[in-house]
């Protein structure tokens, strides 16, 4: 059995997670069929860590994240919350841990013009999880805080009283950032954050993320369809395709030492990476991935990958190792 010691540096264990979306078609709306959006996930993120998440759009990179944060409940798998050393499985459930789990965990969103209310003035909308956890007694208190919050991610006080349609996108991101971070949150999911903004904004909103980070010691799952954006930021990295980890490892190692196949195309797709390893790999990715509603048979990436034998078509290859791990028959050293 884990020691107290041992779960106190846990948040999140995410174990075998599965998510299937019906389609449903007809008068009576019948299940016609299923898009496989998640096969089986396992993830830990534990205190003061970043986790890259990194795979092609439609891999399922938002379905985990909403399954992280209980927007979605999973089809199969679990997810457990730690919190004072003590462990609470919260799948399809919150029960006593709801408010404590409300505010441990939140989630920034990929795009700022739908993640905010235009309804609702910016003093509101960063309000808002102060008044539903009874933060502040007094309102001068609270707006004095939330003067402070806007000037930590770069924004002025005389901002408060406007609303989200005056702001540009990366103003709106650090809206959405500092709502993110008034609870003082333990971890913050962040599904690419930056990824709908202009690219010359991009940089300023990641490094006030990780300036923020330091600053409060949060850890972050940062989601994103560009290996080269999480490369420097992740502790560990997770390469999803098809709903699948393909390959998960530290950081450091997965970029010295790609293992599976469509990493290495992913790689080849940042311009200064290793001209070492470069030169023994010469994989382009080609093609669209297939879709999730009807996954190749044997290894998903099978379609699409240079090194595909017979036996790949047939079996899925099971994701192995020890702190470095992949899924492939005929992983590349
Ligand atoms: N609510 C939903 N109902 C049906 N299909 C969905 C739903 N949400 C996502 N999907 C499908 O699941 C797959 C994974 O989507 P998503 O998690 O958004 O991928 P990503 O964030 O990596 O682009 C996609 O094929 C998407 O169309
Ligand atoms: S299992 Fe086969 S098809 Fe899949 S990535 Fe490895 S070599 Fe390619
Ligand atoms: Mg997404």
């Amino acid at each position: 059995m884990n020691s107290a010691s041992s779960l106190k540096n846990k948040i999140v264990d995410l174990v075998g997670l599965k998510k299937y979306f019906p389609i449903r078609a007809g008068v009576f709306l019948q299940v016609k069929g299923w898009v496989k959006a998640l096969e089986s996930v396992t993830l830990s993120i534990a205190e003061n860590t970043v986790i890259g998440v990194v795979g092609e759009s439609g891999c399922g990179k938002t379905t985990l994240a909403k399954l992280l944060v209980k927007i979605h409940e999973p089809t199969d798998g679990k997810v457990i919350f730690y919190k004072d050393g003590k462990e609470h499985d919260i799948t399809n459930k919150l029960g006593d841990v709801r408010s404590v789990f409300r505010r441990d965990v939140q989630m920034i969103y990929q795009n700022p013009f739908d993640s905010l209310d235009p309804r609702m003035s910016i003093y509101d909308i960063i309000a808002e999880p102060l008044k539903a956890h009874k933060i502040f007694e007094h309102k001068a208190e609270e707006r004095d805080y939330i003067k402070e919050l806007l000037q930590k991610v770069g924004l002025t006080p005389d901002m408060l009283d406007r609303y989200p349609h005056e702001f540009s996108g990366g103003q709106r991101q650090r809206i959405a950032i500092a709502r993110a971070i008034a609870l003082k949150p333990r971890l913050v999911v962040c599904d690419e954050p930056t990824s709908a903004l202009d690219v010359s904004v991009q940089n300023q909103i990641i490094n006030l993320l990780f300036k923020l980070r330091s600053e409060y010691n949060m850890s972050y799952l940062f989601i994103s369809h560009n290996l080269d954006v999480v490369r420097y930021l992740s502790d560990r990295i997770y390469i999803m395709y098809l709903g699948n980890v393909v390959e998960e490892g530290d950081s450091e190692e997965v970029f010295s030492k790609p293992l599976h196949p469509y990493t290495i195309t992913l790689m080849h797709a940042i311009p200064d990476w290793n001209p070492k390893v470069r030169k023994f790999h010469k994989l382009v990715l080609e093609g669209e991935p297939p879709s999730p509603i009807n996954p190749p048979s044997g290894c998903p990436f099978h379609p699409r990958c240079q090194y595909a034998q017979n036996i790949c078509k047939k079996e899925k290859p099971a994701l192995l190792g020890e702190k470095h791990k992949v899924a492939c028959h005929f992983p590349q050293a």
